[in-house]
């Protein structure tokens, strides 16, 4: 979606679909999911236990100078082994739903083949913890941890990597479709393309535009296979979580408005129009040049194999201007000034999510849809002694989000949950533990777990079903 074609808020013509009337009381829906979320790697630690292989982010962050603070997740929160303490937290909170992703490495160690039964158990467990506590699980079958003996074949860019990703996704279907309500096949496909393969800031750290369109396709087949293999396995629900952006153009001239169009196409469209609408964005083989690989009608049949959801993962909005060196879109990110910004460098921008919300019912359809990740990272001061941590601009900040996200609802879109990133401080990724997203507070230096005042709120929103945000 961008400022300038109108496909937002104006509709696109082609595809646009009129919204229903609002539901009476615009608040939000009954049984409608209070959630949390986190990644494998991002927070179990033991990365080896139990029988399980090493994956590409271990490989990653064994590499000197791959992480910026020269940190691994072997350790991160140490939630393989807290799951007990965690799922208290999750109570405290109030949650009502969990996404959390599965480790590939340790169900198939080599990524096919053999399968570990520990890896499963321990899984098997959580879910059973889960659901317990009277919390719906989400579970995502791959947020980023490829297992590393894939990535000696190939890893994304080799095509058997959809029947390797339907392999092992059914064998989770097989022991926990009974169980899991909620599947997600891929966590933000954009980001492993763009951090993974054009820029190599993320595993597997490859920088090469061949790779990067070639995963891109792989990841939309595997996706499509994996769809297929729950439908067949009797899952209750399957989708895909992307991350969206509303693109901004930096001035009005046409560059800049070209610009904010391509990375429109790269960002949001991409793995959506496909998924979709069985199309490709007519701007992206032309982005992609030489490096695009045809994708034949079969292909593209298998990738718009019919979901049940869609999981957006929103964070910021892209103010871009021309710049003909950035691969592939031709447009950079600029700053907005006077604007609040993140520890992430993200602007605060609570209006895009409505935007991005409204676009994606309007373009797709009305889609189910689950706002699967949104938070903010900001520099929280340490505990008190009295066990206090206070983060009044995260408090602030899923106030406006969750108002915009109501909005939306109002505006019609079929909105039935809402995940914060993230339930605790966790690794984040290339940046090491420097960047703070959780509603619990983690001292990494014991493990020690505390609420944030976002945490106390959050509960509150919970326990009134969304009323509380119109509280002060
Ligand atoms: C998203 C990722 C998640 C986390 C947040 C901050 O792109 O899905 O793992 O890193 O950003």
């Amino acid at each position: 979606m961008t400022q300038v074609q109108g496909l937002s808020a104006a509709g696109d013509s082609r595809t646009a679909t009129s919204l229903p009337e609002a539901p009476a009381g615009g608040g939000f829906p009954q049984g409608f999911l209070w959630g949390a979320a986190t990644s494998a790697y991002q927070v179990e630690g033991s990365p080896l236990a139990d029988g399980a292989g090493p994956s590409i982010w271990h490989r990653f962050t064994h590499t000197p100078g791959r992480v910026l603070t020269g940190e691994t997740g072997d350790v991160a929160c140490d939630h393989y082994r807290r799951t007990a303490e965690d799922l208290a937290l999750m109570r405290e909170i109030g949650l009502t739903a969990y996404r959390f992703s599965v480790s590939w490495s340790r169900i198939l160690p080599e990524g096919s083949g053999a399968v570990n039964s520990r890896g499963l158990d321990h899984y098997d467990a959580w879910v059973d913890q889960l659901l317990g506590a009277g919390i719906t699980p989400m579970l995502t079958l791959y947020h980023w941890d490829l297992p590393a003996a894939l990535d000696d074949r190939g890893g994304w860019r080799n095509p058997d990597v959809a029947q390797w990703f339907a392999d092992y996704a059914t064998v989770l279907y097989r022991r926990l479709a009974d169980r899991v309500p909620l599947w997600a096949t891929l966590n933000e496909p954009w980001v492993v393309v763009d951090a993974g393969y054009v820029h190599g800031v993320h595993a597997p750290g490859q920088r090469c535009p061949f790779a990067a369109a070639r995963a891109a396709l792989n990841l939309l087949r595997a996706h499509g296979a994996a769809v297929q293999a729950g439908r067949a396995a009797g899952c209750h629900a399957l989708g895909l979580v992307v991350n969206l952006e509303p693109k901004y153009p930096a001035s009005q001239g046409e560059e800049d408005r070209a610009a904010a169009r391509r990375a429109d196409a790269y960002w949001n469209r991409q793995f959506l129009d496909p998924v979709l609408l069985g199309q490709i964005p007519e701007e992206l083989p032309a982005l992609y040049g030489e490096a695009w690989p045809p994708w034949t009608p079969a292909e593209l049949e298998l990738i718009r194999t019919p979901v049940d959801f869609i999981g957006v993962n929103y964070y910021t909005r892209g103010v871009v201007r021309h710049d003909p060196t950035a691969f592939p879109d031709r447009a950079a990110r600029v700053k907005v000034e006077g604007a609040l910004y993140t520890e992430m460098d993200w602007e605060v921008f609570p209006a895009g999510l409505e935007e991005v919300l409204v676009w994606l019912s309007q373009r797709y359809g009305r889609p189910a849809l689950y706002i699967t990740e949104n938070g903010a990272a900001f520099a929280d001061p340490p505990p008190t002694p009295a066990g206090v941590v206070e983060d009044p601009q995260r408090v602030e900040f899923l106030r406006q989000h969750l108002r915009a996200a109501r909005s939306a609802i109002a505006r019609g879109v079929d909105l039935r949950g809402y995940f914060v990133w993230s339930l605790l401080d966790n690794f984040e990724w290339s940046l090491g533990t420097s960047r703070r997203f959780g509603l619990v507070h983690v001292d990494f230096s014991n493990q020690r777990r505390t609420l944030k005042t976002s945490a106390t709120y959050y509960r509150q929103i919970i326990l009134s079903n969304g009323a509380a945000l119109d509280g002060e």
